[in-house]
């Protein structure tokens, strides 16, 4: 049987998530997404946290498909690993699965809604990362002055990847007492709990 205290920290953080949504503001909004490359050394990154879902324990976010996660994606084991943190909640939330990205027609009809200056993220003209020899933002030089059908472009680079939870894990800071539950997905697709020493 699930503690009510198990459920309760697990409810706490999935408002958290929830709230955090498109919220880049908010805590819970700029997660530290980490992914392991071919060679096994691991990168972090900040990153926009753009959905969540309770009900099927599934993380979104966008980027731009050259990128160097992606390829670790691919060439890894395509898992990749989240880590949140609310001051005030002093709630730790880190939770890792597979990754997949979502169908073509979805991330092309997310991309169509974003307004121009989101679509500057994912609209350089070389891959993120390329080495430059001088500072640039790698967008086309009249960028500012085009008219929104002339970022469409950017279409082909933009990708929707979906975390599907298997594992998290939630640290409560308290003064009288840390907690921190463990918390995996089984195989009838449901969530066990367990206490562990934080
Ligand atoms: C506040 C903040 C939010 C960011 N949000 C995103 C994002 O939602 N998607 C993304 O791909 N990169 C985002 N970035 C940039 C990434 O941190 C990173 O520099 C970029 O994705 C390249 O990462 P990679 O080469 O390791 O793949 C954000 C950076 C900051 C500082």
């Amino acid at each position: 049987m699930v503690a009510k205290a198990q459920k309760s920290l697990w409810k706490s953080a999935w408002k958290l998530l929830l709230e955090g949504q498109n919220s880049p503001k908010l805590p819970y909004g700029t997660p530290v997404v980490s992914t392991v490359s071919a060679t096994g050394i691991p990168y972090s990154r900040v990153m926009v946290l753009r959905g969540a879902s309770k009900v099927e324990g599934e993380l979104l976010c966008y980027t731009d498909r050259r990128s160097l996660k992606v390829s670790h994606l691919k060439q890894g084991g395509g898992f990749m690993a989240w880590t949140f943190w609310s001051p005030t909640q002093q709630l730790q939330f880190s939770c890792s699965g597979p990754t997949t990205e979502l169908p073509e027609r979805v991330c092309r009809k997310t991309f169509l809604d974003l307004p121009k200056h989101s679509r500057k993220a994912y609209a350089a003209l070389s891959r993120p990362g390329t080495r430059l020899t001088e500072p640039s933002d790698g967008l086309p030089d009249d960028w500012t002055d085009r008219p929104m059908n002339q970022t469409d472009y950017a279409e082909v680079n933009f990708l929707v990847l979906k975390t599907k939870i298997t594992r998290a894990e939630i640290l409560q800071l308290n003064r009288e007492g840390n907690r921190r539950l463990l918390v995996e997905r089984n195989v009838q697709e449901n969530w066990d709990f367990q206490w562990l020493v934080p």
